[in-house]
């Protein structure tokens, strides 16, 4: 191959892949999609915060079957998400659909805004891209709950007695850990990845691991697992 053209070849490259985005680069847009990974999956059937983002394309607005969060103010809005409308709503979704419940101001970048867009068709094509430079398991619903029924002895609860301020939770490989009432959260997972029904799994969070979460698998099995004991 001659110098020349070699050279030519990454321009032809930038071309072709330009032309095939004409509406924003997608594999830009994978990496933009970061900032919504932590509520929105691209999962047919994973609902976070928000809906699943899987076929968004040419949906109306607020009819993720199964989502039963969505806002009056969306589900009245009457809106078709295409790329006109994604465009105006991740600019600013206040004043696109006011009283909407998704608690993000907007993306003030037009080039990112179109990438991303780009990326949310090529989502609902099939298409979806790895973002560049991101482990794909990082980026994904880096916030996602866990696989809980994936948990280990160390982290399911064996026990939780409750007196006076404190709850003592024995973890099935023995060890326990004394926490001040106000800092462990009772959380449920129903989902598929939820823990199995009737073994509750514990977090430890914070910056000082003073902080603990446990999950349950279903709201009935929490007053039932916790005793009342000062012994
Ligand atoms: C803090 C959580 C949060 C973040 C971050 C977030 N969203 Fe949302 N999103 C929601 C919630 C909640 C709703 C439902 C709003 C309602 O019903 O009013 C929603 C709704 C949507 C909808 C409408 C879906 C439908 O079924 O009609 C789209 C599209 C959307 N978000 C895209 C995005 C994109 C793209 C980003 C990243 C730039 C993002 N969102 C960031 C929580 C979030």
């Amino acid at each position: 191959m001659k110098p020349l053209s070699l050279l030519c070849l990454p321009f032809t490259l930038l071309f072709l892949g330009q032309a095939a985005h004409a509406e924003g680069n997608a594999v830009r847009g994978a990496g933009v999609f970061q900032i919504c990974a932590s509520c929105h999956s691209i999962q047919p059937t994973r609902n976070l915060t928000g809906p699943s983002l899987a076929n968004v394309w040419g949906r109306r607005a607020g009819t993720v079957d199964g989502f039963l969060r969505y806002s009056d103010a969306l589900k009245r809005s009457g809106i078709v998400w295409n790329d006109k409308t994604l465009q105006a709503w991740l600019a600013d979704p206040q004043s696109v659909v006011p009283g909407n419940a998704m608690a993000f101001p907007g993306i003030r970048d037009a080039q990112a805004r179109t990438d991303l867009v780009a990326y949310l068709h090529a989502v609902s094509e099939g298409k979806a891209p790895a973002p560049q430079g991101v482990a794909r398991g990082g980026m994904m619903g880096a916030n996602e709950p866990a696989d809980l029924r994936q948990a280990g002895a160390d982290a399911q609860v064996a026990s939780i007695r409750h007196c006076r301020d404190t709850y003592t939770v024995q973890r099935r490989n023995g060890k326990t850990d004394r926490i001040w009432e106000y800092n462990l959260r009772i959380k449920t997972d129903s989902s598929a990845n939820g823990p199995r029904a009737g073994v509750p799994v514990i977090i430890g969070s914070g910056m000082r691991g003073d902080r603990f979460s446990i999950v349950f698998a279903a709201p009935a099995e929490i007053s039932r697992a916790i005793t009342e004991d000062c012994s």
